[in-house]
């Protein structure tokens, strides 16, 4: 047997026995004359091999010529350590080497194999696998997996089947660029790789499969973020026969399945549900955080008309109250006004009301001491607190505000990785208007269905009209993440047809583009709806992280390339005549 045991499992119970082990080795420690300690580590933990007088010259020779990351075998006895450490599993333990085979040898590592390593993040992206040897990722990597199965289990029993569908397909329009791959035997014409299986998992519902899932690659070729891969990984599902409601009941249950499962926590409530519009009116954002309150309140009735032109000529004036921040020094307050003002937060001016001992603001000279403190009654700021105030156009002021609000709740430490609070935003406007390009796009994607009671509004040629449908579609939102999105879909021909008109398709080219799929709505397509959860982000949260690249065991970087391997690379010439691409010069390096 190459091994007996894993470096991770044996206990005292196990003193005396023979075994075998193999690993890499983490460090060796020379204590002098024939002590030495060597730690081996494998996937399941690290185990203390140790030499001293009674062992063998071939092995105490060996000991000598080991280096860091060294794969051997060792064979001897357990016995019981003489220090112990308790911080680990094995900690009690020690195996007495009689036999130690070097199985490979190892250049020395660029970075150190630790939990805290010494490696940069390009180094340690270059040498993936080196750095996915580390607790940090191995355990992410492992959570995944336990994610993985624990989804399939919980969608199996709910009679979901899990059905393949192709990656080499006709362009699906989700919001992003799609990934393009030529085809040699069509020459001049394009496969494109799935933003998400969406036509298809519809089309498997004309089929009549009821409950489809696939834990599915999807392709976007979108600008990258801490949350954002060019491929990543969807739990992407269908149901058919189904409202808005069960949906909501099916999914919250996925989500409570995988708390309870892989972290033990049990969530007997129901998830809160908010609307877009409460949303962006109270958290200025459609993903809100809500493990705490700090919500946004509308002060423009308030503060206008006392004669302070930027309040005067602004279209809306929103407040936050930061608790027992009154104590904030005009340097830290320079410096949050410095910090709204960056170009990615855009406001023009951050104006505070200080409710100490006795009020102060920045605007004293416009507001009585008695309209602060009213207005301070009012929206909830007591004594030692701070309220934060900014103001300009509705939208923008929102967006800000809920910037700021994150940073607030970030700095009192209201934002901890190990509470989650999960909700559901639900009544997204159908459609977004673009001013660059003077038309409408679909807020979520082109299938999904106008709410029934804003189906005249629907057909309307008022565009402002149009502005005001509201969609059958639903986020699910984890601390400030969009983890999960869907809706309730089109299964009828003549709306599908409408929504391309009011995306300015003309006939032929939403014939062109999807005829496939309102072909099929011609065969009895049943009503239908469904998700796609962002399989890497939600496992992120789950690890107590917001970045999803330590989630994925080979991500790109915030370039979309694989610095492992060296992609995107050119071809050379030949393939490209054989697609029919032309040349171009070399990327500048
Ligand atoms: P949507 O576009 O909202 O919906 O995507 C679903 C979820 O996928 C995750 N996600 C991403 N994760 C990592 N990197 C990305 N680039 C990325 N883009 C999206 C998000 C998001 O909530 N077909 C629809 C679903 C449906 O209607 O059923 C869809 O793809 O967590």
């Amino acid at each position: 047997m190459f091994r007996t045991n894993t470096c991770g499992e044996l206990r005292l119970e196990d003193k005396g026995k023979k075994v075998t082990l193999a690993g890499w080795v983490q460090r060796v420690r020379n204590m002098g004359s024939t002590l030495n300690f060597i730690d081996l580590r494998d996937r399941y933990g690290i185990t203390q091999i140790s030499t001293g007088d009674t062992t063998v010259k071939d092995v105490l020779d060996t000991v000598q010529t080991l280096g860091r990351e060294f794969v051997i075998q060792v064979e001897g006895e357990v016995a019981e350590r003489e220090s112990k450490n308790l911080k680990i599993p094995t900690g009690e333990i020690e195996i007495r080497a009689e036999k130690i085979t070097i199985l490979n040898n190892a250049a020395t590592p660029p970075f150190t194999i630790e939990d805290q390593t010494d490696g940069g993040e390009d180094l340690r992206a270059k040498f993936r696998y080196l750095d996915l040897r580390r607790n940090p990722l191995k355990n992410a990597i492992t959570l995944r997996h336990e994610m993985a199965i624990q989804t399939r289990k919980y969608l199996d029993s709910k009679g979901f089947l899990e059905i393949e569908t192709p990656f080499l397909i006709k362009s699906t329009p989700e919001g992003a660029r799609d990934f393009v791959v030529p085809s040699r035997m069509n020459p001049g014409e394009f496969y494109a790789l799935p933003q998400s299986p969406q036509t298809f998992k519809q089309l498997l519902m004309v089929a009549g499969f009821d409950r489809y899932f696939q834990i599915v690659r999807c392709f976007r070729d979108e600008d990258l973020r801490a949350d954002r891969q060019p491929e990543f990984t969807q739990i992407d599902c269908e149901m058919s026969f189904v409202e808005r409601e069960d949906i909501f009941q099916m999914f919250e249950g996925l989500t409570k399945h995988l708390f309870k499962e892989v972290l033990g926590l049990e969530f007997a409530e129901q998830f809160p549900r908010i609307s877009y519009e409460y949303a962006m009116e109270k958290y200025g954002s459609d993903k809100p955080d809500i493990r705490f309150e700090m919500l946004i309140q509308d002060v423009t009735q308030e503060l206008k008309g006392n004669g302070f032109s930027v309040f005067d000529n602004a279209s809306y004036i929103g407040a936050i109250v930061a608790k027992g921040c009154a104590g904030y020094s005009r340097k830290q307050l320079d410096e949050l006004t410095a910090w709204v003002k960056r170009p990615q937060i855009g406001a023009q001016g951050l104006v505070y009301i200080k409710r100490d001992s006795e009020i102060k603001s920045s605007v004293d000279k416009f507001y009585s001491p008695e309209q602060l403190t009213s207005l301070c009654e009012k929206i909830g700021a007591g004594q030692g607190d701070l309220v934060l105030i900014l103001c300009g156009e509705k939208k923008k002021t929102l967006g800000a505000l809920g910037t700021l609000r994150l940073e607030m709740g970030s700095r009192l430490g209201l934002r901890d990785n190990s509470v989650y609070k999960p909700l559901w935003v639900c009544d997204f406007p159908l459609l977004e208007w673009d001013e660059e390009t003077q038309r409408f796009y679909a807020m979520h994607h082109p299938f999904t269905s106008p709410k029934p009671e804003d189906l005249e509004k629907f057909y309307s040629d008022n565009p402002a009209e149009l502005g005001q449908v509201k969609a059958n579609a639903y986020d699910i939102v984890l601390n400030g993440n969009e983890i999960g999105g869907g809706s309730i879909r089109i299964h009828d021909r003549k709306v599908q047809e409408r929504m391309f008109e009011i995306l300015g398709f003309t006939h032929e080219q939403a014939e062109y583009r999807f005829g496939f799929l309102m072909n099929a709505f011609k065969y009895g397509a049943p009503p239908h709806g469904g998700i796609a959860f962002g399989f890497d982000r939600l496992c992120a949260l789950f690890g107590g992280e917001e970045t999803i690249r330590d989630f994925i065991a080979f991500p790109k970087n915030n370039m979309g390339r694989d610095v492992m391997a060296d992609a995107p690379s050119r071809i050379d010439d030949a393939q490209m005549d054989e697609l029919y691409i032309k040349s171009c010069p070399p990327a500048k390096q």
